[in-house]
């Protein structure tokens, strides 16, 4: 086999060797049963039987309450900005359906591209306004970038809103919240908290299952793309409190916008899952991550290893700093574990540092622009 090089790609992402190997054996047969993983049916015991404890993992790693369901969908991320929407907007609809779509508010907090494209998506749809409860840029360096996670006083939540959305860390961007409840950059879970069942959604999509998710039984929704931490892409991992799967065809009778089928959590979860064919193969090589993660000690032991990479990253950004040939994107304290976002200064110094990171095997380092 040629030589693996340390593949710092932010996703599709680094998996573990040995579940590698193990899912070259499944693509020849998978668990004894003389089909491959890509060939076998879904709906066979075999497989069902192995996308429960896939369910399983998750549940008890991340200490899921029996309040949520966990769901498995495709589309990524991107397809959850549509569908979180739409399922959320009908919720609201069937709770209140004297309001008009003007009344029908949808806050989002915008601290990177990827809540900014989200909002976006939103808005398109239609069916409830947008309200942007804070753009972290107003609060950036530059007046323009996303480069911070701005204090509790500058959020301006709705009342009653359909949802109110976050994204926990911005891939693209290096921004993430802080997990420490006293932090001035933690999410502000003490402004939403009115009582009654919150309509929070989070996007999870590139630190889902890396560390524990603070305050999940709060959330409505928190969704992930398996590409980044667990496994290939193809999977979405959605973790849906059960108030919010709802009739969507009674609450489109009522006005609200129809859900396609394969996007209505509700199809989700009366199916198991199972609605139309899943991206089997990713299943199964998610399966095989977090057997692995489990047995090496679930989230406690990969919150201790991530934050002790992220502090050696940073020190070695600091250093560079220091020496003038480095510099941080993002404002402190608001700085992701996952995506650590710097600068190389100097003409050509980042082709340079490039190059020479790439004779010492590692590849994927280059940022977005
Ligand atoms: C934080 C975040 N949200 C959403 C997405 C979109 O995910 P997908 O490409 O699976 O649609 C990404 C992709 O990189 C992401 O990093």
């Amino acid at each position: 086999m040629a030589s693996r090089v340390v593949n710092f790609g932010a996703g599709p992402s680094a998996l573990p060797q040995s579940v590698l190997e193990e899912a070259a054996q499944g693509l020849l047969d998978f668990n004894g049963t003389g089909i491959g993983i890509a060939e076998i049916s879904h709906r066979s015991k075999e497989f069902t039987s192995f996308i429960t404890t896939l369910e399983s993992h998750i549940r008890t790693q991340l200490d899921v309450p029996p309040t949520h369901s966990i769901l498995f969908t495709q589309g990524g991320g991107s397809a959850q900005f549509s569908a979180i929407a739409l399922n959320l907007l009908a919720r609201h609809r069937l709770l209140y359906p004297q309001l008009s779509d003007d009344e029908r508010v949808l806050d989002y907090v915008v601290t990177g591209s990827w809540s900014k494209k989200a909002a976006e998506e939103a808005r398109r749809l239609g069916g409830g306004r947008v309200n942007i409860a804070l753009d972290s840029r107003k609060y950036s360096k530059d007046g323009k970038s996303f480069d911070n996670i701005p204090p509790h006083s500058e959020y301006a939540f709705s009342n009653d809103p359909a949802l109110i959305y976050y994204c926990e860390n911005e891939t693209v961007d290096g921004v993430e919240f802080s997990h420490d409840d006293t932090a001035p950059t933690a999410f502000p879970y003490h402004l939403v908290q009115k009582g009654g069942l919150l309509p929070l959604v989070a996007d999870y999509s590139s630190s889902f299952m890396s560390r524990p998710i603070p305050h999940l039984a709060e959330h409505a929704v928190i969704f992930a793309g398996a590409q980044k931490n667990i496994g290939p892409a193809g999977l979405t991992i959605l973790i849906v409190r059960q108030d919010c799967i709802v009739d969507v065809d009674a609450a489109a009778k009522l006005g609200a916008t129809p859900v396609p089928l394969t996007m209505s959590y509700k199809t989700l979860f009366d199916s198991k899952s199972l609605y139309n064919t899943p991206s089997v193969l990713a299943i199964y090589i998610a399966g095989l991550v977090l057997a692995r993660s489990s047995e090496l000690g679930g989230l406690k032991y990969y919150e201790e290893l991530n934050k002790r990479k992220a502090e050696k990253v940073y020190a070695v950004v600091l250093k560079g700093e220091e020496h003038g040939i480095l510099q941080r994107k993002v404002q402190p304290g608001s700085a992701s574990w996952m995506n650590a976002v710097f600068t190389v200064l100097g003409d050509g110094a980042e082709q340079r540092f490039l190059e020479g990171a790439e004779k010492e095997g590692m590849k994927g380092l280059k940022g977005h622009r």
